[in-house]
């Protein structure tokens, strides 16, 4: 069965609760695509008003992190069953911004990713190199190393249910958006290094995203290659250029 593209928009920290809704409402008309699983992934005090907003659409509700206790003395925290609690069923794991500035670790990202999976949550995990990585040609290795880290006791049974993004730091934000070819080839590796912690079946169902810097413009190019299943999208997600990237395919 081939995969079926999933888009996430990733709002990071932008838009309140009632700009939250209007963009909702905005966008709805604009992301119906049935080829697509289509993700708006907001700030959490957003999730509850986004996700009335979003009702009767095709618009599932994400968070864009959440806490691997499942409840407790951890201030300013979001729990699992606090997610699944009001129906969220992705959450954002390890991007690169939580990695740099909310010292998220590859041993953090991974007890968020089993936290998810045991809720029964999917998690879009968020991988990617530095330029100076690109640069010494150790882009390949890095990305492998987060990914058998990320996924260190994850059973083949909810592998197959992951999100992998693929975002290479110095393209996010930066319009400065990853070729073609890098953004396949790394993708290809990314599918390889699955194939190998599991088996090939695995690495065949899961779905692998692109992110930095997508637009309307590079979307079709990049969702058409092999191992491309589809994008995490900031800037461009809270613009109705998002529209135009879901539809990439019309
Ligand atoms: P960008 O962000 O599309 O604005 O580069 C992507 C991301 O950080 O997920």
């Amino acid at each position: 069965m081939p995969r079926k593209k999933i888009i996430a928009g990733n709002w990071k920290m932008n838009k309140t609760p009632s700009e939250a809704v209007a963009l909702v409402n905005e966008l709805k008309p604009l992301v119906a695509n049935e080829d697509v699983d289509v993700v708006f992934c907001v700030p959490a005090i957003s999730i509850i008003p986004a996700m009335e907003a979003a009702k009767g659409s095709n618009i599932s509700i994400g968070a864009e992190n959440m806490y691997f206790q499942e409840s407790g003395a951890y201030t300013g925290e979001i729990a699992p069953n606090m997610l699944t609690d009001v129906g969220v069923k992705y959450v954002i794991i390890g991007h690169s911004e939580r990695r740099e500035y909310f010292a998220e670790t590859d041993e953090t990202v991974n007890k968020k990713v089993l936290k998810a999976f045991e809720h029964g949550i999917t998690p879009i995990i968020c991988c990617g190199e530095s330029l100076t990585q690109r640069e010494q040609g150790i882009t390949i290795d890095w990305i492998r190393q987060q990914i058998k880290i990320a996924f260190l006791d994850v059973t083949p049974e909810q592998a197959k249910t992951a999100v992998i993004a693929y975002e290479p730091i110095w393209a996010i934000g930066t319009g400065k958006v990853a070729t073609t070819a890098q953004a396949q080839e790394v993708c290809k590796a990314i599918r390889d290094c699955i194939e190998e912690i599991y088996d090939k079946d695995t690495a065949q169902q899961i779905r692998i995203q692109y992110g930095g810097s997508v637009s309307k413009d590079s979307a079709p190019e990049l969702f058409a290659q092999p191992d491309i299943d589809g994008g995490l999208v900031g800037g461009a997600s809270l613009k109705p250029d998002f529209g135009a990237i879901v539809n990439y395919n019309k």
